[in-house]
């Protein structure tokens, strides 16, 4: 728990500077899972910085983002291609080749194989180092959605009525919202070898609860995390203020 989500993204972005550096030292590539939404942004305007100001470098870092709406093309405003080089991606030097999300134009009867060659392309760059996450009102991770099972992997997944209604201001209306996402599942978030879940202020505070105290359980996905042996929440004081 940190006095506030700038002291968080701070040392969330040290640590991630130290695995890039301690691989590129090895000789190693890095991978990371990166997330989407309001909460990693100014996480993101640190890794910037760090690169911008301190000689951290991306060119051996791989990247594999949590999620994509169906249907939005890549150049859509909203699509998560849009906001990962917006928000990141135009503004560090990893290299264009090493950049992964699922995509959101994919016909519906290639699906399962795309998703497949998702899995496969992680496990080809050596699994995830680290997994970056938010957590949804719904309490999912990527978009799991309750009901989704520990050992789900990359799949199309009808997004929640409450996760469509929080998208809908950027959407301009619910109806905008898509109804469906391809994301990865927990068992492929769950094989990371480390999972930092960040999640900043009150509005996040009640799931936050029941993710760190409530029972394992398929309705709160971010519960798993809890079974997982080096996964953390960053948490700003509000996020944490109902921890039991
Ligand atoms: C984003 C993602 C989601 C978000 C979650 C929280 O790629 O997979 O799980 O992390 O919906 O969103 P924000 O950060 O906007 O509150």
């Amino acid at each position: 728990v940190f006095q506030s989500s700038q002291a968080a993204v701070a040392k969330l972005a040290a640590e991630t500077a130290e695995l890039i550096r301690a691989n590129d030292a090895a000789g190693k590539q890095t991978v990371l899972g990166l997330a989407t939404g309001g909460t990693p942004i100014a996480y993101y305007n640190e890794l910037i910085r760090l690169h911008q100001q301190d000689g951290l470098t991306f060119a051996t870092v791989t990247s594999f983002n949590l999620d994509e709406y169906a249907g939005l093309p890549k150049d859509h405003v909203e699509s998560y291609w849009h906001f990962m080089h917006q928000n990141l991606f135009n503004h560090i030097d990893i290299k264009p080749e090493n950049i992964n999300l699922p995509s959101g134009t994919v016909a519906t009867a290639d699906i399962p194989a795309h998703c497949a060659e998702y899995e496969q392309a992680i496990v080809d760059a050596g699994g995830l180092d680290l997994q970056i996450l938010g957590i949804g009102r719904t309490g999912h991770i990527g978009f799991n959605e309750p009901g989704s099972p520990k050992d789900s992997l990359t799949r199309a997944i009808e997004l929640d009525p409450i996760t469509r209604e929080d998208a809908a201001p950027s959407f301009g209306g619910i109806d905008n919202v898509p109804t469906t996402a391809i994301t990865m599942g927990c068992g492929t978030i769950l094989n990371a070898r480390r999972i930092v879940l960040m999640a900043w202020g009150e509005g996040k505070a009640s799931i936050v609860n029941e993710a760190v105290t409530g029972t394992v359980n398929d309705i709160v996905s971010a519960s798993y995390l809890q079974e997982h042996c080096n996964s953390v929440f960053f948490l700003d004081t509000a996020a944490a203020s109902i921890l039991e």
